[in-house]
């Protein structure tokens, strides 16, 4: 009988790209999928390591998934993804954990699950947490089991280098490495042509993307792949994530600026709006010259959205420097943020060098703060579209009824209307748009 495996995805958008792959590794293998945990043989967690709190979500949840094992005692339960290549086979220690893991398989590794799987059907456990410096999976088409049909990721570089000293990801993800242009043009045009209409190149740091061919000497930068990709097909639209603000080149706004269907929305992480913070994180760039490249995207790109990350109470962080943060989001207008804690990671530079020295209450106030007052820039933000029209591309009937539906502008804001036309997922709709909340606008469909 054909085994039933379960992932469940946490983290950022390249880990549940990464279980994508992973479906599709072992999908060719004899495997099929089961529809919740309770259904499997086989159950992976891809987890997360970027603060505390997300492993503390990812043991809760192994600790719960424990009593499966009474009823099914071949259940196989394997860690993937940060988490795993962070702890390695300290996962695998039984008592030290008080709950029992099967596997753990780093996210370079996951080639080779089917043998892994073997192994511990066959009475062992099993770990492969080696790091690559070149496994991009270039070959392997994932398997969009999660998908809306209209938006998909597609990884094109994995790792990163820059050593924020905060920072897990250079640890649990290794070098950075890039994919082959045409395998990554050509699953573009793969799902464009399966009904896709939306694309997100993903990396940790995809301004970084390069590839060199060895025989031709031909050099491709990240800008170029932007240009091929969004060649494609006009309707088929194209975004990018994450970028680092030391490398937005004016050459990749100015790629930003000619294409319609590149998206006019930008996540560029500020992390901190104070200098000295900036110096202690290793971002390699000061509050002046994060503010030059806003300034460069509003001249080129002027109906770009900005959105931001944000952490509260880095090591050293005085509540002037908090200040700095809360001026600097005014000054830019951020369209949306993620705000977090600062979490101390250990093995980071940060958790070397530097003490982690903001009580925690005051940490809480500052973000408290941070979240405020964005709030009150989301909605400045979408009370200044109201009256505007965009092409929104829609990817859902909205929950609370059947004849709204939902879907993004290219500022990548969430745009709810009434479908009275029979639109569907995948269509093109230009919107009016007559209210709004800091979350989401509302709108009326019209001819243009
Ligand atoms: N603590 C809090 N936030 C962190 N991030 C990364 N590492 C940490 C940490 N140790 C945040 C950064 C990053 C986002 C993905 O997560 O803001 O941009
Ligand atoms: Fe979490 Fe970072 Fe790993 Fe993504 S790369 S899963 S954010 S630790």
């Amino acid at each position: 009988m054909e085994k039933k495996i379960y992932i469940e995805t946490y983290g950022c958008q390249m880990n549940f790209s990464d279980s994508e792959i992973v479906a599709s590794i072992i999908t060719e293998k004899n495997y099929t999928s089961a529809d919740k945990a309770e259904d499997a043989d086989i159950i992976f967690l891809n987890t997360c390591s970027i603060r505390e709190n997300a492993e503390q979500k990812v043991f809760n949840r192994l600790k719960q998934l424990q009593h499966l094992r009474k009823s099914k005692p071949g259940l196989v339960l394997g860690v993937l993804g940060c988490m795993a290549e962070r702890l390695k086979s300290s996962l695998l220690e039984e008592e030290e954990m008080g709950m029992r893991v099967d596997m753990v398989v780093g996210p370079d590794s996951y080639r080779d699950l089917p043998q892994l799987l073997l192994d511990v059907e066959s009475g062992q456990k099993a770990v492969n947490v080696i790091l690559s410096s070149e496994e991009t999976y270039a070959d392997i088409t994932p398997v969009r089991y999660a998908s809306n049909g209209v938006s998909a990721f597609i990884s094109i570089m994995r790792g990163c280098e820059n050593f924020c000293t905060y920072c897990v990801v250079p640890f649990t993800r290794g070098k950075e490495r890039s994919r082959k242009p045409e395998s990554i043009i050509n699953e573009a045009r793969d799902l464009f042509g399966q009904g896709y209409r939306e694309i997100t190149l993903l990396g940790q740091n995809v301004n970084s993307y390069h590839w060199k061919n060895e025989e031709s000497g031909a050099a491709w930068t990240f800008p170029q792949l932007m240009e091929a990709v969004a060649s494609i097909d006009p309707a088929l639209r194209i975004r990018f994530a994450t970028s680092h603000p030391k490398d937005i080149s004016e050459e990749l706004l100015q790629v930003i600026a000619s294409y319609n269907n590149i998206c006019k929305a930008i996540h560029l992480p500020a992390q901190s709006g104070s200098s000295s913070v900036l110096k202690n994180m290793n971002r390699k760039y000061t509050r002046e010259e994060y503010l030059s490249r806003i300034l460069a995207i509003r001249s080129i790109v002027p109906e770009c959205a900005v959105s931001t990350d944000i952490i509260a109470g880095f090591c050293g962080e005085t509540q002037d420097d908090h200040l700095l943060t809360l001026s600097l989001m005014r000054e830019v207008g951020f369209d949306f943020a993620y705000m977090f804690k600062y979490s101390e990671r250990p093995g980071t530079l940060a958790a070397k060098k530097l003490e982690d020295d903001v009580p925690e209450e005051v940490k809480s106030k500052r973000l408290q703060e941070i979240i405020d007052l964005q709030n009150e820039l989301s909605l400045k933000s979408n009370q200044g579209d109201v009256g505007k029209v965009f092409e929104v591309l829609v990817e859902r009937t909205s929950k609370k009824s059947e004849k709204r539906v939902s879907g993004r502008n290219s500022q990548n804001k969430v745009v709810v209307f009434d479908n009275n036309t029979g639109l569907k997922p995948g269509d093109y709709a230009m919107v009016k748009i007559t209210g709004c909340s800091s979350a989401t606008l509302q709108g009326e469909r019209t001819e243009g």
